[in-house]
This record gives C-alpha cells, sequence and structure tokens, in this order.
C-alpha cells in the first residue's frame, strides 16, 4: 500500500460538529454558535479546520430552534453540499448530540468520525493532525492538554502504566487522587464508526448533570481495545462559552490573521482589525487603527492610513487611502487618491487614478478616471466623467424630498466651486461651469455656463453705509431707556 493510500483511509470519513447546546451564558437572542469574530461565526472554525483537514463530509447537530439561522449562515461561508444537518431535539448531553449526528451518517464501520465542537475556534487542521490514523492503531483517540487550572473540563484518568481508563468529569470527581490531575480533555476525538455504534447505546446518564456524556465511551471502549489521549498545546483548545472569551478568541484570532498577512509580505502597523474574510495584495500597507471588514480585497502595494474603516471594497492596485476614510460596497481603481475624511458609500465606483479629497461623499456614484473632487462635496447618484474637476463645496441636488434622480459630467468639464446641480441633468463634455452657479438645465459639449446675479461694487458707500447703521443702533438705545 503507498503512503497516500494509507493516509486515505485514515482520514476521517466525516465530522460531527456538536453544536446544539442553549450557549445560555452568552446572555444573547443570536444562538451562541453564531457570534460573530473576525468576519465568520463562531462555529465557521471548527467546520473549516475539519474540512481542511480534508474531512469530506460534516455533519452539524443542532437543536430544532437553532437549525434554520445556522444552516442559512453557514451557506454563505460553505459549500452546501459538504455540509449536513442533525437535530437534537433536547440537548441531553455531549453522547446523547453525537448519537443525534450519527443517526443519519452511513459510515462504515471501520471508518474513523471526528468528534469537535462547535465553540472552539482557535483549532486548526494542523491542531487535528495527531488523530489521524485512528482507526488503525487505536478505535479511539482523543487530545487532551495540560493547564494549572483545571476546573471545568473533564480530567483524563490514567492507569499506572500510562493507559487511559477513563475521563471523569469535573462535576463527578471522586477523590484526592483524580482532583490532582491536571491532564484535561480537550473535547477533540476521532474514533472508529462502529466503535461508536455499539458505545453510545450503553451510555447511562448516571452523573452529576444526569447527562449522556460523550466522554463516558473511552471507558466503555476502553474495556475492550486500545484509546489514546494525545496531549496537546491548550492554546488551541480555547472555548467560548460567554463574551468575554468571546473577546478574548477574537482577539487571538486578529493576531493570527495580521502575523499571515505581515509574513505574507504586507506592512503592518499597530493592531488593525482584519477580517478573515480579506484579501490584502503584497506590499501593501495596514496603518493603525483600520479595521477591513466583509469582503473587502486590497490591492498590491496600496496603502490604508489610519482610522480607515473598509466594508465589502474592493480597492486596486497602488491605492493611497489617507486617514479616516469610509468606503463601503464600493470599487476604487488603481492608482486613486482618497482622503482624508472621504466618505464612499454603497454603489460608488471610483475611477484609476482619480482623487477625492476631505469632506467629499459619493453614493451610487461613478467617477471617472483622473477626475478630482478634492474638498467638501456630494457626489449621489451621478456620473463623473473622466479628467473631470468638481470645485469646493459642489452639491449634486439628487433628491426632490420624494424621488431621486442621476445627474451626468461630461468628461473634462470643470465645475467651479460652490456650484450646485439639481438632477435629473446632463452636463456635456468640456464643459466650463462658473464658480456659484446653480445648474437646472442641461448644458451642451464645450458650453459656458454662468448662473449668478451680477456683482454691483459702490465706490466709497461703506463709509456712509457704518456712519446710517451706527445711528440706527444709538436711536434704539435711546429709546429703550
Ligand atoms: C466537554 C467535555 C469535557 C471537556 C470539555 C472541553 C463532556 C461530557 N464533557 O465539557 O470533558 O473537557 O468539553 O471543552 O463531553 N452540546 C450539544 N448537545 C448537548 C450538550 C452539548 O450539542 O446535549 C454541544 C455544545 O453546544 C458544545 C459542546 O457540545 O458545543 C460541548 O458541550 P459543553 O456543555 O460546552 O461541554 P463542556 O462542559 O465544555
Ligand atoms: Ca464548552
Amino acid at each position: 500500500m503507498s503512503v497516500t493510500q494509507k493516509e486515505q483511509i485514515e482520514r476521517p470519513a466525516a465530522a460531527i460538529v456538536m453544536a446544539a447546546g442553549f450557549g445560555t451564558r452568552m446572555k444573547s437572542k443570536t444562538p451562541k454558535v453564531l457570534h460573530q469574530l473576525a468576519g465568520r461565526p463562531l462555529v465557521y472554525y471548527p467546520v473549516q479546520a475539519a474540512l481542511a483537514l480534508g474531512v469530506p463530509r460534516v455533519v452539524l447537530v443542532v437543536n430544532p430552534d437553532t437549525h434554520e439561522p445556522i444552516a442559512e449562515e453557514l451557506a454563505r461561508h460553505f459549500d452546501r453540499a459538504r455540509l449536513q444537518f442533525a437535530i437534537q431535539q433536547v440537548p441531553r448531553g455531549t453522547g446523547d448530540a453525537v448519537s443525534a449526528g450519527l443517526r443519519d451518517l452511513d459510515v462504515p464501520d471501520e471508518q474513523a468520525v471526528l468528534i469537535l465542537s462547535g465553540d472552539t475556534p482557535l483549532l486548526t487542521a494542523a491542531d487535528l493532525e495527531p488523530l489521524l490514523g485512528a482507526s488503525e492503531s487505536a478505535p479511539l483517540r482523543l487530545l487532551s492538554f495540560v493547564v494549572d487550572e483545571p476546573r471545568g473540563y473533564g480530567r483524563i484518568v490514567r492507569e499506572e502504566d500510562g493507559r487511559v481508563a477513563r475521563i471523569t468529569e469535573d462535576r463527578d470527581l471522586k477523590d484526592e487522587r483524580e482532583r490532582a490531575i491536571r491532564e484535561v480533555n480537550a473535547g477533540v476525538y476521532a474514533c472508529r464508526a462502529g466503535e461508536l455504534r455499539r458505545a453510545l447505546p450503553a451510555l447511562v446518564p448516571h452523573n452529576a448533570q444526569g447527562e449522556y456524556y460523550l466522554t463516558d465511551i473511552v471507558a466503555e471502549i476502553g474495556a475492550r481495545a486500545r484509546v489514546e489521549a494525545l496531549v496537546s498545546d491548550a492554546r488551541a483548545f480555547l472555548g467560548v462559552n460567554d463574551r468575554a472569551e468571546l473577546a478574548a478568541c477574537e482577539a487571538l484570532l486578529h493576531d493570527r490573521i495580521r502575523k499571515r498577512l505581515a509574513r505574507d509580505g504586507i506592512t503592518i502597523r499597530g493592531t488593525p482589525l482584519i477580517d478573515d474574510t480579506v484579501e490584502v495584495g503584497p506590499d501593501a500597507t495596514i496603518e493603525d487603527g483600520v479595521r477591513l471588514r466583509g469582503k473587502t480585497r486590497i490591492g498590491s502595494s496600496s496603502t490604508v492610513d489610519v482610522g480607515s474603516v473598509l466594508t465589502d471594497a474592493e480597492v486596486g492596485e497602488g491605492v493611497l487611502i489617507r486617514p479616516y476614510t469610509i468606503i463601503e460596497k464600493s470599487r476604487v481603481g488603481a492608482g486613486a487618491v482618497l482622503g482624508p475624511f472621504t466618505h464612499v458609500r454603497p454603489g460608488s465606483e471610483i475611477g484609476e487614478e482619480a482623487h477625492l479629497g476631505n469632506f467629499v461623499e459619493t453614493k451610487q456614484t461613478k467617477v471617472g478616471a483622473r477626475a478630482k473632487a478634492n474638498h467638501l462635496s456630494y457626489l449621489g447618484d451621478a456620473d463623473v466623467g473622466p479628467g473631470a474637476n468638481i470645485g469646493a463645496g459642489t452639491i449634486v441636488c439628487n433628491y426632490d424630498g420624494f424621488s431621486k434622480s442621476r445627474t451626468k459630467i461630461g468628461a473634462r468639464t470643470f465645475v467651479g466651486s460652490d456650484c450646485q446641480l439639481v438632477a435629473p441633468v446632463e452636463i456635456g463634455s468640456d464643459v466650463y461651469v462658473a464658480t456659484g452657479t446653480t445648474v437646472t438645465e442641461d448644458v451642451p459639449d464645450g458650453a459656458f455656463v454662468i448662473g449668478r446675479s451680477r456683482q454691483t461694487t459702490k465706490e466709497g458707500y461703506a463709509e456712509a453705509l457704518r456712519v446710517r447703521l451706527k445711528a440706527q443702533k444709538d436711536a434704539k438705545a435711546a429709546s429703550s431707556k
């Protein structure tokens, strides 16, 4: 048998992820395993670890209330064909949960099933590797770790010769010898399906919690075959039971993401918070206080400077995003320069080498290549042609209180400062709109348009005006005495 053939046989045929508990300590309307960490739901992580290990199918054990929301959310992150759901009607313990998961799983008796909890987000495929081979050398393998403070965990009870005899849950500890044990159960197992099918129906809820403990299969299977507990790194198995643990795990995940990106050739300064779903190209720079969320993509050699928040943003190569810029569900072309304080709202497409500066807001707007709007503008429902220049303070009036209309500005058109473009309106190419103009009618290509009242200058009149105004004020003060 070749090495690869051997590995294929040893790889678990399916994984069962237990996620039917109530998660009451989260104090939340949202099911525990759907709380988000770094842009993914909690249960995503163990499922992903199993799939990355090469397990072809994952069964999620859910309860009747959480089935639908969990299935819906996971469909956003995985190929549905690889997931299966099993409903545990009442959460009567982890042994009962695995029974529910196994019910519709047609894995042959001699193949292994991987068992995980839905609330361990730090687990990776590498942490599960030692479990491979469960079907060959020992029908049941599990992971353990050593801690100073074992409270809450099941203790691994070994015989004199090191053989695993049983697991005793925290609330069922018998004596001082068991209390002194520091080796605990990680809650991660690989077991031959046949042994599970034989051991699970034999479980009895004779314990402090009146539950069917999965951990009792250790003594059950150990009575006739070899059970192995492999000591692993405790950090991989941190669980989420409340929101303090959720925050701690998310911080560790964010740290991991920053390190991965740094190794991929991205400069990371300080502690930007980057979702697991985000992609960043090589040689990019992400500064402190930045948040990159959702399906955001940052092109190579781009910079996202301090405090910027990008959600589902597609940013091209060599883009400079200056501090405190906000971009949502929009695209930014290569070489563009944005910010500081630019707000790019959903449906915007910023062209290559375009510039948007301080307090410029766009929404459902296409800004052509090399076009510029550098100061204090609102561009909503607009098409700005390539090379156009939008002067400071120019506002596109896209809303009449009832409906929204579009504005078109042609290529190379110059719009002076403080103009109002009242939609719907079309301004052609190479147009020159004078400062302070209110445009209400379409303007043909190449035209000059001005719409403001003419200036009147009265020489020497300023002093006369001051004298008159002072006299008025004095008269008023005298009459009120
Ligand atoms: C379990 C282990 C313990 C181990 C610890 C590691 C048992 C009896 N104990 O304890 O030895 O040290 O994990 O973290 O297995 N669940 C269901 N249905 C149920 C009960 C639980 O799906 O009826 C799910 C929960 O949603 C959770 C997982 O199983 O994802 C583990 O259950 P939990 O109650 O958290 O077990 P622990 O007390 O942590
Ligand atoms: Ca737990």
